[in-house]
């Protein structure tokens, strides 16, 4: 807790830079200025509104817009739909059967390109099989795909039969995929014999294998990528291409109600137990498919989309399947690696396919500044308009590289804040409308309730920093945590109860506009001689410096002064290490952009940054590695020990999903 007289979280940076939305953007606009203010005057109306973006067999009742039984909502009750029938159907019978919806890129060079009709089809016949394998609705379906195009035909067959699906990232181990089987109850998987990734195939079909041993999985759905050789069970396990490929085209989608559930994706918290995050159908597709289109304003006869996340986290499905199919979108979707074969990759798919809308994550963004900017150089990336960046905060130089390298200075760039838990986009510029300014999410969407709150739930004043909230309930906010409501109301809604606020976990500050910054989790957090101070303000100062392409900071226990703040520092492809004078410059570098409280005790020039599997730096192993050990005052560390202390971090299983 802080003192009265002392903010919740300091506010030390601040950024100047201001772009207009260019006019040409500005006059095409999906969304213009007023939709803030209709939202505000009929917030439920607004909602209504979009959700006639969908076709619903059954209308939902006009009183029953939102039911809030704090903090339980149903959204659009009465109503039914069926939400493969919108992602899909509904563009074949509109007569866009011939559009493609999904340019598939494998690792390895082979492509496809499925249209609307051909995805009708592919998924009506999963849909089919999934019966066949004893798939009832209800029933929960465990995928664990890589990037190919049956993981979007498998969420789709699913949300088809009305049996919630729970996906596992390719990455995680059979442990994770097996206390994820567990605690969903799932009798059926879709896997694969693996996929490509970095130029090899990587196995999948032994992984799951391990999980499911002891679990209740009866029946196994596989799909032969790599063709490598793999272990089948007889009774239990069948091939996507034996069982699927010989079903109907013909399968007449069932309506649910708004609030069937959809899909539970998992989400690390703060104990060892993963959390499962439960999305119901009407809600949620209203929000991905009004945000889709609003926010990367989304023209579904002239754009190329690429959103580049994998589909195992929720930017996938929200942002790969659910909202841009609901938007009758063409995307492309990419199996592998950026690096693979070569650097350029990235930039080459979208020369090759004009891409016009790139959604990407920071983490990325700074591998490619790091990379160096004359290989997109290389590229002819004319097309595209609008770019787009989730997963952490955007520093303001990693984005005007964005800007300046990646979007010829031509493209709004729309920083879009939100959660596993938030289902949809909440805090984000929009296009043809906001000034943006570099690092700042800026403000909620239209419909959107969000706030800075201070320690006692207050508002903060404009420049001042504390707590995201969310201040109302949205369509596509978490229902729940699966089979567990207690924790869900711990999680969220507890920790400003009176208020009746989501707590976000994020650290926040208002601008002197009254624009959203996020500051990082708020259990990063540094205190410094009683100074509040946000990892991503420093981070932030750092990536500001001409050789530093990224940076982690943490705060180490300090004897004096609380914390103190250590900085571990990848260098930019062209600069060198400069060794202690570096440091040095660093250090008074984050002095003068930031001020002398924020000056790293500590700064390390690393190769590498420990990073979770969706990309954001585990600083928890950083602390560890920042405290464990005796560094000096200044330490440059091209020193492999720091590299070996994070690596031997890592193989004791201080991981975290
Ligand atoms: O800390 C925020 C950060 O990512 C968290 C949510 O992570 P996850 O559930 O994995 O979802 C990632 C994709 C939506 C948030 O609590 N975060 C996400 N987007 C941003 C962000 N932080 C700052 N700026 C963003 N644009």
């Amino acid at each position: 807790m802080t003192s009265p007289d002392q903010p919740t979280l300091d506010n030390l940076s601040s950024e100047t830079r201001r772009f207009p939305p260019p006019p040409e953007i500005a006059e095409h606009a999906n969304v213009r200025a007023d939709a803030y203010e209709q939202a505000d005057a009929d917030r439920l109306g607004f909602w209504a509104e979009q959700a006639r973006r969908l076709d619903w067999a059954q209308p939902w009742d006009d009183d029953k817009v939102l039911e809030w039984d704090p903090p339980f909502a149903k959204w659009f009750g009465g109503g039914k739909l069926n939400v493969a029938y919108n992602c899909v159907d509904r563009h074949v019978e509109a007569g866009y059967g011939d559009k493609v919806a999904i340019h598939w890129e494998g690792e390895p060079g082979d492509t496809r390109s499925i249209t609307y009709a051909q995805l009708q089809d592919e998924v009506s016949k999963a849909a089919n099989a999934l019966i066949e394998l004893g798939v009832r609705t209800g029933d929960r379906v465990m995928i664990y795909l890589p990037m190919i195009p049956e993981a979007a035909i498998a969420f789709l067959a699913c949300a088809r039969l009305g049996a919630p699906h729970s996906v596992v990232f390719g990455g995680f181990s059979a442990d994770a995929l097996r206390s994820r089987i567990d605690d969903v109850g799932a009798k059926v998987l879709i896997t694969s014999d693996g996929g490509y990734r970095r130029g090899k195939p990587s196995a999948l079909k032994p992984n799951a294998d391990e999980a499911m041993e002891g679990t209740a999985i009866e029946k196994v759905l596989v799909v032969r990528r790599t063709g490598e050789e793999v272990p089948m069970r007889d009774g239990r396990d069948v091939w996507w291409h034996d069982v699927v490929d010989r079903q109907s085209t013909e399968h007449t989608p069932e309506a649910f109600d708004a609030e069937h559930p959809l899909f539970i994706l998992y989400t690390s918290g703060t104990t060892a137990k993963p959390k499962g995050i439960l999305h119901t159908s009407g809600g949620y597709l209203t929000q991905t498919s009004w945000t889709h289109h609003a926010v990367f304003d989304h023209k579904p006869d002239s754009d190329v989309y690429w959103c580049a996340a994998d589909i195992g986290w929720v930017t996938g499905h929200s942002y790969i399947v659910y909202g841009p199919l609901a938007n009758r979108a063409t995307q492309v979707m990419y199996e592998g690696t950026p690096d693979t074969p070569h650097r350029g990759r990235f930039w080459e798919l979208i020369e090759k396919y004009r891409v016009t809308i790139l959604y990407t994550a920071p983490t990325t963004i700074r591998t490619f500044m790091k990379w160096g900017a004359d290989i997109p150089a290389e590229f002819d990336l004319s097309s595209l308009r609008i770019l787009g960046s989730v997963g952490e905060p955007i520093n303001p130089e990693a984005w005007m590289w964005y800007h300046e390298k990646i979007g010829g200075g031509r493209c709004p760039i729309v920083d879009t804040w939100w959660q596993t838990e938030t289902g949809a986009i909440l805090i984000s510029p929009l296009p043809g409308v906001t000034v943006l300014k570099p690092g700042s999410a800026q403000r909620p969407l239209p419909g959107v309730g969000a706030d800075v709150v201070d320690d006692a739930g207050k508002p903060v004043p404009n420049g001042g920093g504390g707590y995201l909230v969310l201040t109302e309930p949205w369509p596509a906010m978490l229902r729940t945590i699966w089979g567990d409501d207690e924790r869900y109301v711990d999680t969220y809604w507890s920790r400003f109860r009176d208020q009746g606020y989501y707590f976000a976990g994020d650290g926040a500050k208002k601008d002197e506009e009254g624009d959203i910054w996020l500051l990082g989790r708020v259990d990063d957090v540094m205190n410094v001689s009683g100074h509040r101070i946000s990892t991503t303000e420093v981070e932030s100062a750092l990536v500001s410096h001409p050789t530093v392409a990224e940076a982690a900071v943490v705060g180490a226990t300090d004897p004096t002064t609380g914390q103190g703040i250590v900085a571990f520092v990848i260098l930019r492809g062209d600069a060198t290490d400069g060794g202690e004078e570096l440091v040095v410059t660093l250090r008074n570098h984050v002095a003068k952009e930031i001020g002398p409280i924020a000056k790293p005790r500590q700064i390390m020039v690393v190769a590498e940054l420990p990073k979770t599997r969706s990309g954001k730096i585990m600083r928890r192993l950083l602390r560890d590695v920042a405290e464990n050990r005796d560094l000096g005052d200044v330490t440059t560390l091209a020193d492999p020990t720091v590299m070996n202390l994070i690596g031997a971090g890592l193989q004791s299983g201080k991981t975290e999903d």
